[in-house]
C-alpha cells in the first residue's frame, strides 16, 4: 500500500457480509414468528373503552372481539397468546379470577372454539381482580403468602378446566408453582403445562399494562413479592426453585433491561426459557416511532432478535401480530 506501507488486514470478516444470501448463510440467531407470544386483553364490560392510550395499537377486545382476533393471529403464524382480563367487579379475595364464568375463563373458551390450534396461556394473578390491585390476599396491610397460594391454585385450575394450554402464575409468591402443580395434577390436568413467571423484577415498565389491566395497587408498591431490579444472583435462585417445584418454561421479565439475566439463565438452566417484552418497552418504541424518531420495524427486529441472542427461546411481544404481518412479504435482510 502507499507510502505508510499499512499492512493489509489478515482476517477479514467482512467476506462474510458481502451480501444478503451470505449473512444469511452465516446468520447466528433468528426471531421467527413462531417464537412470539401475543398479549391480548379482554374486557367483561363493554363500557370500558377499546383503545389504551399508552400502548397505540393494542386494544382490549370483547369476548365476540377476541374470537376474530384469535384467527387472525392464527391464520398469520401466531403460534400463542396470553390472556389477561378485565372483570366487571373487584373484591379483596379476586373472585372473578377463579370463577368458571370469569372472563378469562369465558376468553379460554372462545379463543380456543375459534382458533384450536391456537396455544392459549392464561396468566394466573389477581391484582386485576382485587380491589386493593394487589397480586395476593392483604391481611393488616401486608400480602399474605401462604393465604394467597390457594387462590391462585383454584385460579389455575379453573384456566385449565376451560380449556388453557398453559398457565402462567405471575403474582411471585413463594411456593406458587408447586402448589399449582399439585393442584392442576389433583384435578386431572396433568397435561397443562406451567410457565412460571421466574425472575419477574419489581419494573417501572409495567406502568403502561396496570393502565391497560386497572391493576395497579391502590397502597404501596409490589416490591415485597416482586424481585429487586439490582440482584442477578437472586433472579437465578427464583428460577432454580421453580423449576424445582415443577414448572415446565421458567421466564424473565422485563426483556430488553434484563438481558445479562436471560444471558445468565441460559447458561445456567436447559429448561426452555422465556421473556417478556412488556408494556413499557412496548411503549417507549411506540413513542419514539410515533414522532418518526425511530424506524419502529427496525427497532421491533432487533430488539427481538437481541432478546433471542440473549438465550430466550419465546418471547413474549405486544408486537407479536405486527411482526406476523411484516414478515408476510419480506425478502431475506
Ligand atoms: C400481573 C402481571 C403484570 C404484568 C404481567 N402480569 C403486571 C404487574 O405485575 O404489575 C406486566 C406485563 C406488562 O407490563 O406488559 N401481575
Amino acid at each position: 500500500m502507499g507510502e505508510l506501507q499499512i499492512p493489509r488486514p489478515k482476517v477479514r470478516p467482512r467476506r462474510l457480509r458481502q451480501s444478503a444470501a451470505i449473512r444469511s448463510l452465516v446468520r447466528e440467531t433468528t426471531a421467527e414468528v413462531g417464537h412470539l407470544v401475543q398479549p391480548l386483553f379482554v374486557r367483561e364490560d363493554a363500557s370500558i373503552p377499546a383503545d389504551i392510550p399508552s400502548m397505540p395499537g393494542i386494544r382490549r377486545f370483547t369476548l365476540p372481539e377476541i374470537s376474530r382476533e384469535a384467527k387472525e393471529l392464527a391464520a398469520l403464524g401466531v403460534p400463542a397468546v396470553i390472556l389477561f382480563g378485565l372483570p366487571v367487579a373487584k373484591d379483596p379475595l379476586a373472585l372473578g379470577a377463579y370463577d368458571e364464568e370469569g372472563v378469562v375463563q369465558k376468553a379460554v373458551r372462545a379463543v380456543k372454539g375459534a382458533a384450536p390450534d391456537l396455544v392459549v396461556m392464561a396468566d394466573v394473578c389477581l391484582c386485576e381482580y382485587t380491589d386493593h390491585g394487589h397480586c395476593g390476599v392483604v391481611r393488616n396491610g401486608r400480602i399474605d403468602n401462604d393465604a394467597s397460594l390457594e387462590l391462585l391454585a383454584r385460579t389455575a385450575v379453573s384456566q385449565a378446566a376451560a380449556g388453557a394450554d398453559v398457565v402462567a402464575p405471575s403474582a411471585m409468591m413463594d411456593g406458587q408453582v408447586a402448589a399449582i402443580r399439585s393442584a392442576l395434577d389433583r384435578a386431572g390436568f396433568d397435561e397443562t403445562i406451567l410457565l412460571a413467571y421466574a425472575a419477574k423484577h419489581a419494573s417501572a415498565f409495567y406502568g403502561p399494562f396496570r393502565e391497560a389491566a386497572d391493576s395497579a395497587p391502590r397502597f404501596g408498591d409490589r416490591r415485597t413479592y416482586q424481585k429487586d431490579p439490582a440482584n442477578l444472583r437472586e433472579s437465578l435462585r427464583e428460577i432454580a426453585l421453580d423449576l424445582e417445584e415443577g414448572a415446565d418454561i421458567v421466564m424473565v421479565k422485563p426483556a430488553l433491561p434484563y438481558l445479562d439475566v436471560l444471558r445468565a439463565a441460559r447458561e445456567r438452566f436447559d429448561a426452555p426459557l422465556a421473556a417478556y417484552a412488556v408494556s413499557g418497552e412496548y411503549s417507549l418504541i411506540k413513542a419514539a416511532a410515533e414522532r418518526g424518531w425511530v424506524d419502529e420495524r427496525a427497532i421491533v427486529e432487533e430488539t427481538l432478535t437481541s432478546i433471542r441472542r440473549a438465550g430466550a427461546d419465546l418471547i413474549l411481544t405486544y408486537h407479536a401480530k405486527d411482526v406476523a404481518t411484516w414478515r408476510g412479504a419480506r425478502p431475506h435482510a
